[in-house]
């Protein structure tokens, strides 16, 4: 296969041309200008006018198998992926059963082997995701889990998670948190702000998420852990994570694309669409979040891609689900609310979405890189065509974005040699 004429992008050694790529079947053959195709069967793919990155790494996705494949499984899961440009993506482990076990662990691995994509995941921190009791962190790694997370739960015990980030250190695999404290939040998803009093069903005070990053801040410092702070939503945890990293590099944070471009008021149209957890907040807390992801203190953008089915969203607002899908508008979010306005270069955008994540499971020499002998992950896409979203390819289609006109389309996604999506189809 060859793409022609493509401005490649590449975080990792900071090429940034306009090329021709060569690639031969699952490998990345040669990047230079004028290629001819050798074969008359090479597939030609006319990059003009497009950007070629590696492909996207999500490391935070909720594909809900087993358990809850009525809003989402693998094979869905991955389609969308596919669709979003990621080539990569790690798995949540709050499923039904929770990746708490070895026999869940491979049943999620082997099923990822049968998609178009990689596909990751975590296993958990502790047994049955209670907060009690650590699970077998040697085990799972050994069975092929790149990291550990209860996401979705705070883990409230503190020497717990100290122990656990001692046994993730000595395997030199991430933590990722979720940081709500439950005795901030009357209901969760929902900012404790002017828009839950105007409902009147009270909310998740900020004060949820600062003190357990303050907390789990000095636990890493002390352990020297790689610790994730998962979609980061408050600008005084921004702040932290900030002064954290100034001596501290094993302190990272993500965001979602979903922080940086709504705020609480997204809760007075959308309903429960626009419900997550942790919630929505200030446009000062967006702001400082946007300035994070310019400046480096957040390494990483995740989705958070979180499916729920229509008639659990449609229930009244406390009742409903927290979490929205992102896989599929994530990029598009990124041009549209960062690089179009200003705040990040493309070149930015993309290290956020690619080595940026890669670097937090060590895998910059595996993913993420697009260069000589390195396995053909591919993005292409136009930075300036808009396009509106009227059905998911995930199977649920909880998401605020939908029927809104987004900028920076997805064209192709080449991943491992093959194309697993071209311009609508997959
Ligand atoms: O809104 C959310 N939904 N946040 C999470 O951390 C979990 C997710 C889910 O699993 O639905």
């Amino acid at each position: 296969m060859i793409i022609k004429n493509v401005r490649l992008i590449n975080p990792r050694t900071g090429f940034d041309d306009i090329t021709d790529i060569y690639i031969k079947e699952n490998v990345i053959e040669s990047i230079e200008k004028d290629i001819d195709a050798e074969d008359p069967t090479d597939t030609v793919i006319d990059g003009t006018n497009l950007y070629c990155a590696p492909g996207l790494v999500d490391v935070h996705v909720h594909f809900r198998d087993p358990g809850f494949t009525y809003k989402e499984d693998i094979y869905t899961g991955a389609k969308a992926a596919a669709a979003g440009g990621f080539t990569t993506v790690v798995l949540m482990a709050n499923t039904k059963p929770c990746v708490d076990n070895i026999e869940t662990l491979k049943y999620v691995i082997e099923k990822g082997k049968s998609t178009d994509i990689n596909i990751l995941s975590v296993a958990n921190v502790t047994e049955g995701m209670k907060g009690c009791k650590l699970t077998d962190f040697e085990g799972l790694y050994k069975a092929g889990a790149v990291g550990v997370s209860d996401d979705g739960v705070p883990i409230m015990d503190a020497d717990l998670v100290k122990e656990a980030f001692l046994q993730a250190k000595k395997l030199n695999i991430p933590v990722s948190l979720h940081e709500e404290n439950k005795e901030y939040i009357i209901n969760n998803g929902i900012n404790a702000g002017k828009v839950s009093d105007v409902l009147d069903i009270g909310g998740s005070k900020r004060e949820a998420e600062i003190s357990m990053i303050e907390r789990d801040i000095e636990i890493a410092k002390e352990t020297g852990a790689d610790v994730n702070i998962q979609h980061i939503s408050t600008k005084e945890g921004v702040e932290l994570i900030r002064e954290a990293r100034k001596t501290h590099k094993n302190i990272h944070a993500e965001a979602s694309p979903h922080h940086f471009t709504l705020t609480e008021d997204a809760l007075l149209w959308h309903f429960a669409l626009a419900k997550m957890n942790p919630p929505l907040r200030l446009e000062s807390d967006r702001k400082a979040i946007i300035s994070g992801l310019k400046d480096g203190t957040i390494e990483i953008i995740a989705t958070d891609h979180a499916p729920h089915s229509k008639d659990e969203k449609a229930q009244e607002i406390t009742k409903a689900p927290s979490g929205i899908i992102g896989l599929e508008t994530a990029l598009a979010l990124g041009i549209t609310e960062l690089v179009d306005k200003g705040y990040l270069t493309v070149n930015e955008l993309i290290e956020r979405m690619t080595l940026g994540p890669a670097s937090l499971y060590h895998l910059e020499d595996e993913i993420a890189d697009v260069s000589v002998s390195k396995r053909a992950d591919l993005v292409i896409f136009d930075p300036n065509e808009s396009f509106t979203i009227e059905k998911f390819k995930s199977k649920s289609q909880n998401s605020p974005f939908k029927g809104v006109k987004l900028k920076g389309k997805v064209k192709y996604t080449i991943s491992n040699g093959r194309i697993v999506y071209q311009d609508g189809k997959n």
